[in-house]
């Protein structure tokens, strides 16, 4: 099996920079390409601050820091990626700029070369079907917080060989996660269980079952959850989980998966969580305060 040296990064977002962090801290050359500086810069600066937390609890030597950031690099060009040995993409939820990204470097990348998607709701099959490298094409699916969250999906769709199932498996280890199998079905394990479990609490609200905070405290002190629902959906970002929700709607036609009307009226409003400072809760004060939606 060729050895994995060189990780290529497409989107330096929330997901990408996460993977980013995590690829350079387990010693991979790591190249992250977005569309320019000001976005490496905020991506940089998450990253810089997560490491030095690490520092602070001990739980990495500020030498180790320092090498994890000179490993990383970022570019605005997408040919920059065509050493890579592997490339995860993690750019917006949208399989038309996901494909134009992955026919961009099927052309550039060496045959051993493996692309492993961080979609949260497309198959992988959509995506391989637009290179022509389907057997060397995965899922690899890592959770917000990436740096401290243990797993990763590794997908394995129709054409994928047993050979790149394997060596995404033994990537997703060595970045120090716990890889789980899964199928190429639309959301994959977490996200088909996970996303009609958000979008009910919304409908809790949207129905008077309980108020923003008392769903969150039910879920936290009822079952044990780090997160209520309603601040782990400002967590993941309104807008993506809209996204999420309409791409799973369209593939099952069920229900539970259709984003309920205030989630679309909050998004339509630029409230897209944490990330925008405003979502159920507004994160200008500390803690942050309930939002009055007028439901
Ligand atoms: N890097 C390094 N350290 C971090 C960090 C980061 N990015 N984010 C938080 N930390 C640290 C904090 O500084 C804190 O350190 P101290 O204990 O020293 O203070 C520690 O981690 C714990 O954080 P907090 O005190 O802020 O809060 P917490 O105890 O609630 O833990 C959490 C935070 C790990 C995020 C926890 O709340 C949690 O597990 N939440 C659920 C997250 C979840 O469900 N994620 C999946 C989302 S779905 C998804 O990603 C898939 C998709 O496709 C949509």
């Amino acid at each position: 099996m060729a050895e994995i040296k060189r990780v290529g990064v497409l989107g330096c977002g929330l997901m990408g920079s996460g993977i980013a962090q995590v690829a350079a801290t387990a010693g991979y050359e790591t190249i992250v390409r977005d569309v320019s500086q000001q976005v490496w810069d905020k991506a940089r600066a998450g990253i810089e601050r997560s490491l030095a937390k690490f520092v602070e609890k001990g739980k990495l030597a500020a030498g180790d820091r320092d090498a994890t950031l000179k490993r990383l690099r970022f570019t605005t060009t997408t040919a920059d990626l065509k050493g890579c040995d592997i490339v995860v993409e993690a750019v917006t939820e949208d399989l038309e700029l996901k494909n134009s990204l992955w026919r961009e470097l099927d052309a550039l990348t060496g045959p051993s070369a493996i692309f492993a998607s961080n979609t949260s709701s497309l198959t992988i099959a959509a995506m391989a079907a637009a290179t022509k490298r389907g057997d060397r094409f995965v899922g690899l699916h890592f959770f917000n917080p990436v740096p401290l969250m243990p797993l990763v999906e590794v997908v394995r769709t129709v054409t994928t060989s047993e050979e790149t199932f394997k060596r995404a498996f033994a990537f997703a280890k060595s970045l120090g996660k716990e890889p789980v199998a899964a199928k190429d079905n639309s959301g994959f394990i977490v996200n088909l269980l996970l996303v009609p479990y958000l979008l009910d609490a919304i409908r809790a609200v949207e129905r008077g079952v309980g108020s923003v905070p008392d769903v969150d405290k039910a879920m936290q002190l009822g079952c044990g959850y780090p997160m209520g629902p309603l601040t782990l959906l400002d967590f993941v970002g309104l807008d993506t989980t809209y996204k999420i929700a309409e791409i799973m709607f369209a593939e099952y036609r069920e229900h539970r998966y259709a984003p309920p009307p205030l989630l679309k009226r909050m998004v339509l409003a630029g409230m897209n969580g944490r990330k925008s400072g405003k979502g159920f809760y507004d994160y200008s004060s500390d803690p942050p305060r309930v939002v009055d939606l007028g439901v």
